[in-house]
């Protein structure tokens, strides 16, 4: 399949980091990361958003968001709209986390509304999926992650593929230690990739980012991103410290 997909290396700040921490971690990031062709970007807490957006200002550093809400606006305690992470500048929104399907109880019919709220409001969604262990073990992980692709883009219409991003994290290697191989990642992203020749046809599913996210550290990014359908990482952990995601960048632009 002809792919002309720009690589994408994505952190995912999680609960870290008060506002005087997250103006240290973009300062170093500025600092640090190369400017190399893959396209960067940080998810911060939505607290930290305004004041890294402005640290990232004019550097090639896009932001994101960790989640939002569908509705415009109104009485929805706690929840941010598109409009609001567009008046922050993030061009980015990760969505259907595992952690917000586990504790938060996130459905693939919430998660679908949420890739079209952002869409229409011209952001990108970080669509997440992957399994249990227990799926795993019984080998249903395929089945299972294909099944969360077909709820998460149901109706969805994609005129540019290089808008919508999938990211594919086994719950199991999510802040654990354990990776899965880069074997492991291939198998379940390339059907990921075959399901979305199957829903929107070959064309866009070429264009689409699939990432691979758990675990993911400057040692172990190279062998993920040599698989054809691994075309970044949403990286934890290691993007908390500049150096470490500075190295991820720089491991994914050779
Ligand atoms: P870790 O890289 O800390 O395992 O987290 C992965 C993740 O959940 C990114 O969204």
């Amino acid at each position: 399949m002809p792919s002309n997909r720009v690589r994408l290396i994505a952190g995912n700040w999680k609960m870290n980091n008060d506002v005087p921490a997250a103006k240290e971690l973009a300062e170093g990031l500025v600092e640090k990361v190369p400017v190399n062709g893959v396209e960067v970007v940080v998810c911060p807490p939505t607290i930290d958003l305004a004041c890294t957006s402005h640290k990232l200002e004019g550097s090639s550093i896009k932001l994101g968001g960790q989640n939002v809400y569908w509705e415009e606006k109104g009485a929805y305690t706690g929840e941010t709209s598109c409009a609001m992470l567009k008046s922050v500048n993030a061009e980015y929104c990760i969505i259907g986390h595992s952690e917000r399907r586990d504790y938060f109880h996130e459905t693939d019919e919430d998660i679908n509304k949420k890739a079209k709220a952002l869409m229409a409001a011209g952001i990108v969604p970080i669509s997440c999926c992957g399994e249990s262990l227990e799926v795993r073990e019984a080998g249903k992980h395929v089945e299972f992650v294909v099944d969360q692709i077909k709820k998460d883009t149901e109706g969805l219409e994609i005129s540019d593929p290089s808008k919508y991003v999938i990211a594919y994290e086994p719950i199991w290697a999510i802040g654990t230690g354990k990776t899965a191989t880069a074997d492991d990642a291939q198998e379940v992203c390339g059907a990921i990739r075959a399901t979305l020749v199957e829903i929107f046809g070959e064309e866009t599913a070429a264009g689409i980012r699939v990432l691979y996210g758990g675990s993911a550290k400057p040692e172990n990014i190279a062998g993920f991103l040599e698989k054809e359908d691994v075309d970044g990482a949403l990286v934890g952990g290691a993007s908390l410290v500049a150096e470490s995601f500075a190295a991820m960048v720089e491991k994914a632009g050779e």
